[in-house]
């Protein structure tokens, strides 16, 4: 049986990675959903693989007006939103003694700020018993040397859930964030094998995860089977922060 049938979800940056694997999954279990991105092309490609009703809205999760369209869209095609995951992200690596403020800007801008102006954009859509995912990091709460910032601007995805799940209580809205390890996406093209295989032996189960592993735990977290759970953090990551 298909778990969010008659649903409308929003994934930012679904044209791939992990955020793809979320929403293709949405939409085999009956959902429509709504993906974001800057790429024309990666949102068409998606589109077309979408075993279910996927639609595209071109934009920069970071420019007000870009979230203002896509809530307008969702607005006019379906009326309400049931599920938003906010997955758009950047990562790119300083040390400390390297980092610019550009860098700062650039990471904090689209994990930290455009979250919280997805969130607020999204809310006047979301009707009582909806659900917002979050996707954080597991580097939000471990040490990763080169990864300041951007543990940072994932710390305060964390902060956020907390905070939201009680202003939110009252109108029936859970929020949770779900935070992923090492996962293979085109996040770590950059990564060399020599890097790839310290990872993985940092990794209890030996592997790093697929895009899949996470949208199973994002299917969780949005659909009522996760009905009395709020302000929590799953992590998706082969046991690595946890032992
Ligand atoms: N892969 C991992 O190991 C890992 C681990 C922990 C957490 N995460 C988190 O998981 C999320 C997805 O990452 P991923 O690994 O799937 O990497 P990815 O394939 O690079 O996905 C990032 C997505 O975000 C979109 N995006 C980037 N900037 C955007 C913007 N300004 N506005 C709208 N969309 C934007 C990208 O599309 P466009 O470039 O077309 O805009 C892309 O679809 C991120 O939040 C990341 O921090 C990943």
């Amino acid at each position: 049986m298909q778990k969010l049938t008659g649903k409308t979800a929003v994934v930012t940056g679904g044209g791939s990675g992990i955020g793809l694997a979320i929403a293709q999954r949405f939409a085999r279990e009956g959902a429509h959903v709504f993906i974001t991105g800057r790429r024309q092309a990666e949102l068409d490609n998606a589109v077309k693989q979408a075993e279910g009703s996927i639609t595209a809205v071109q934009g920069d999760m970071t420019k007000e007006a870009d979230l203002a369209r896509l809530f307008t869209a969702v607005k006019a095609h379906k009326g309400t939103l049931d599920i938003l995951v906010t997955n758009a992200g950047v990562s790119e690596p300083a040390m400390l003694h390297t980092i610019t403020p550009a860098h700062y800007d650039k990471i904090f801008n689209l994990n930290a700020r455009a979250t919280l102006f997805t969130v607020q954009g999204a809310l006047p859509l979301m009707p009582h018993g909806s659900a917002v995912v979050l996707i954080g990091s597991i580097a939000g709460f471990i040490g990763t040397p080169g990864y300041g910032v951007y543990g940072a601007s994932k710390a305060a995805t964390r902060a956020f859930s907390r905070t939201w799940t009680k202003e939110l209580a009252d109108r029936g809205v859970r929020v949770n964030t779900l935070s992923p390890g090492p996962i293979d996406t085109p996040m770590f093209d950059e990564v060399t094998d020599e890097m790839r295989k310290a990872l993985t032996d940092m990794i209890p189960l030996g592997r790093l995860g697929k895009p899949e592993e996470v949208a199973a735990a994002a299917l969780f977290l949005a659909s009522d089977e996760s009905s009395y759970i709020a302000g929590a953090e799953l992590c998706i990551d082969g046991g690595m922060a946890q032992v």
